[in-house]
């Protein structure tokens, strides 16, 4: 099949480093090979989206990534008639415009979106694998390359931002979570520049920050707030600055708890 021309600005040209935490990549391969829909799990900054840019890299399809939001209504996704010049033309939406394509469509925080898009993807994501898109009459079969992954966040799970049972079994699941701290000291110090030896020491922290999660803080410090604070420390900004500035004052605004992850962080630096 000829891949639409207007998808080769989301091809991946060079490879996104990612290291794997277990067998992820194998598992999305053949999951990919057998047209299965993939759901990724797992909390904010763990790895998720340079997983997928590493496997649209890898598999050699566009990614069309869209973040979803409360406002995300179907058509955002399918698409919509436009006014253009006084015609009205038919503009596909992020969705419609994957699967015609034969990409990958990333759903990341597929819960945050209105509960009519889930409606959407569920004929894509079953054996059928086709969109309707209503307003044309068209039903869209998706070529044997178009792959669907979403993304969801269980930790902030409540009754209203639970992913329906209905949607879930369509997806194989890959669970994603902060890598051990060998693992995480290694990222950390390769997408910083920073040492090992510093990298590990921010991984500590960020152990200490997750053993409050529950007690005060919402969520620990992720992997991504931990880069961003080697990357300020490698630009010459002293470590108890830069983990407040990246990690601290980012994870909460309580200023009691803001003052106990201060201390945790100055008991290492
Ligand atoms: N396994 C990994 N390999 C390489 N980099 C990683 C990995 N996990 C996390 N990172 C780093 O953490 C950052 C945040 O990860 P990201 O994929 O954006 O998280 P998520 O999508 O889960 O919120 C990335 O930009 C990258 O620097
Ligand atoms: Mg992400």
């Amino acid at each position: 099949m000829s891949i639409d021309i207007h998808l080769d600005e989301y091809l991946i040209p060079e490879e996104p480093y990612y290291a794997p935490q277990e067998d992820e990549i194998p598992l999305f391969e053949a999951a990919y090979a057998n047209n299965i829909p993939v759901l990724l799990k797992g909390p904010t900054g763990c790895g998720k989206t340079r997983f997928m840019e590493h496997m649209a890299w890898r598999l050699k399809r566009p990614l069309v990534t869209v973040s979803c939001h409360d406002d995300l209504t179907a058509s955002d996704l399918v698409g919509r008639y436009l006014i253009v010049g006084g015609e009205t033309r038919w503009a596909d939406g992020p969705l419609a415009r994957a699967v015609r394509g034969g990409g990958i469509c990333y759903l990341d925080e597929i819960v945050e979106a209105r509960k009519d898009t889930t409606v959407v993807i569920h004929p894509l994501a079953d054996d059928r694998r086709v969109l309707p898109i209503e307003k044309t009459g068209e039903l869209l079969q998706a070529p044997e390359e178009f792959c669907l992954a979403i993304s969801y966040n269980p930790g902030y799970q409540s009754v209203l931002k639970d992913l329906k049972q209905s949607t879930r079994q369509r997806f194989v699941s890959i669970e994603f979570d902060y890598p051990d701290a060998e693992l995480e000291s290694e990222i950390v110090a390769k997408e910083s520049g920073l040492d090992d030896k510093m990298a590990a020491r921010l991984v500590k922290f960020a152990g200490m920050t997750r053993n409050l999660k529950g007690s005060g803080l919402e969520e620990g410090a992720s992997t991504r707030l931990l880069v961003h604070a080697a990357k300020l420390m490698h630009s010459g900004i002293s470590p108890r600055v830069a983990c407040r500035g990246a990690i601290s004052e980012t994870l909460t605004d309580d200023p009691e708890m803001l003052k106990a992850v201060n201390e945790l962080s100055a008991s290492l630096f």
